[in-house]
């Protein structure tokens, strides 16, 4: 079974130097790697105001970028099937660039929006990305891609990325995917592509005055205590992830204002149990249980309390699959499978819908659970998943 090598930043970083330079005859300004992420726990609880925990893995995107003069920004990747794009910063805006280009142009069109680094996007800018997230596999190669871009743009200003600035990129990216992409995501995912710490779990709260100011950098401890978090991309993505995305956020947002409150996330089991619409009280009740269990889960880390993490992360997949509906039968079939390999815990990651799951595994029992999830897969017809090890990375530099 193959499992996803991140590659070495340093020849990543060469290589698309060398993409950059053979593209345009000049050398780069700047390169800037942000990475993709796994989120540990806290699943489809940030657009309601909740606690999310995850990390950046070290599979990155990284961008190549020089300024031009003549304010035309042009935009490659070395991804299969992603056609070059220019058009001048100027004329950007939603409904403007189609495909992959719809992040990295949004990214540089929010970013002029919100007056950041103007003499560089009237100039014009070149930026050649390369990127080892898988892409589509709910492990935020989008987020990669546009906090890579943003970063780029800061940088060529010759901008310190200090905190402020930091959270400028953070919000571009989350209104490029949004206006420009057509994804209204939560926001969880540019975060900790920004603000991610090597060795770290990140805890954002979506429902403090200001989540990114209050986030906390929690140690993992994973590896030191002889285990590992597996990543296993189900190589699959149900087309009905976009709509139902947006309908399980329309069904919290009834939700939080039935109860007349700001955050759902917010609100008591009890309160919940009482909303008069089955669906809406099952999705809000994924909300406010799966919000428990981030404080769980960080209190069970600083403890080192591994069984701990693993029953909640089981709790949190049950809950995505029957109250909040947004699992697939590989996603199902992929966490037994992990748990009965000898997993402490196991559960699908991201949006959901296909795309990954995630199992606490103590490292001896790696081979026994890849093997098990390749067995499981064949004899269901199903291509062979993708792994890869999830060992918490730093943020976008
Ligand atoms: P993910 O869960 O990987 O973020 P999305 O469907 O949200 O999945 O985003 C994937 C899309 O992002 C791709 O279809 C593509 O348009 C764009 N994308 C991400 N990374 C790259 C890249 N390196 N090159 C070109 N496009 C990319
Ligand atoms: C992602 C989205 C995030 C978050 C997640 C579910 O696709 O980008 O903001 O909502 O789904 O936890």
């Amino acid at each position: 079974m193959e499992i996803l090598d991140p590659g070495s930043p340093m020849a990543l970083a060469e290589s698309t130097r060398t993409a950059f330079t053979d593209w345009t005859g000049r050398r780069p300004e700047v390169v800037v790697r942000a990475p993709g992420r796994v989120n540990l726990i806290g699943e489809h609880v940030d657009y309601a105001g909740g606690p999310v925990l995850p990390m950046a893995l070290p599979h990155a995107t990284y961008a190549a970028a020089a300024r031009r003069e003549d304010g035309l920004l042009r935009l490659r990747s070395a991804a299969d099937g992603a056609d070059d794009w220019e058009g001048p910063v100027s004329g950007l805006g939603p409904g403007s660039v189609p495909g992959w280009a719809a992040y990295a142009a949004g990214v540089v069109w929010a970013l002029r929006e919100d007056g950041v680094a103007p003499d560089v996007l009237r100039g014009g800018l070149d930026v050649a990305v390369g990127s080892t997230v898988p892409r589509g596999a709910g492990l935020s190669s989008s987020a990669a891609l546009l906090c890579a871009v943003g970063v780029t743009v800061t940088e060529a200003a010759g901008l310190g990325l200090d905190d402020a600035l930091r959270a400028r990129v953070v919000a571009a990216g989350i209104r490029a995917e949004a206006e420009m992409a057509g994804a209204p995501t939560g926001g969880m995912d540019q975060t900790v592509s920004v603000y991610a710490r090597r060795g770290h779990l990140l805890l954002v709260d979506f429902g403090a005055p200001d989540p990114v100011a209050g986030r906390r950098h929690v140690a993992s401890g994973v590896e030191q205590a002889g285990l590992a978090l597996l990543v296993v991309d189900t190589r699959v993505s149900h087309a009905l992830g976009d709509g139902a995305y947006a309908e399980r956020r329309a069904d919290c947002d009834r939700a939080a204002r039935l109860l007349g409150r700001a955050h759902l996330a917010h609100a008591g089991l009890d309160e919940v149990a009482g909303l008069p619409d089955d669906r809406v009280r099952r999705r809000a009740r994924h909300v406010v249980s799966e919000t428990a269990r981030v404080h769980e889960v960080v209190a069970a880390l600083e403890a080192e309390d591994w069984a701990g993490v693993g029953r909640a992360m089981d709790a949190s997949h049950a809950s995505l699959r029957d109250d909040h509906e947004v699992s697939a039968p590989e996603l199902d079939v992929t966490v037994e499978v992990a748990r009965e390999a000898g997993a402490l815990g196991a559960r699908m990651t991201g949006g959901g819908f296909g795309g990954s799951a995630i199992a606490l595994v103590p490292r001896e029992h790696l081979p026994g659970v890849a093997a098990a999830l390749a067995a499981a897969y064949e004899g269901r017809g199903w291509r062979a998943p993708h792994l890869l090890l999830a060992e918490p990375a730093a943020g976008a530099a």
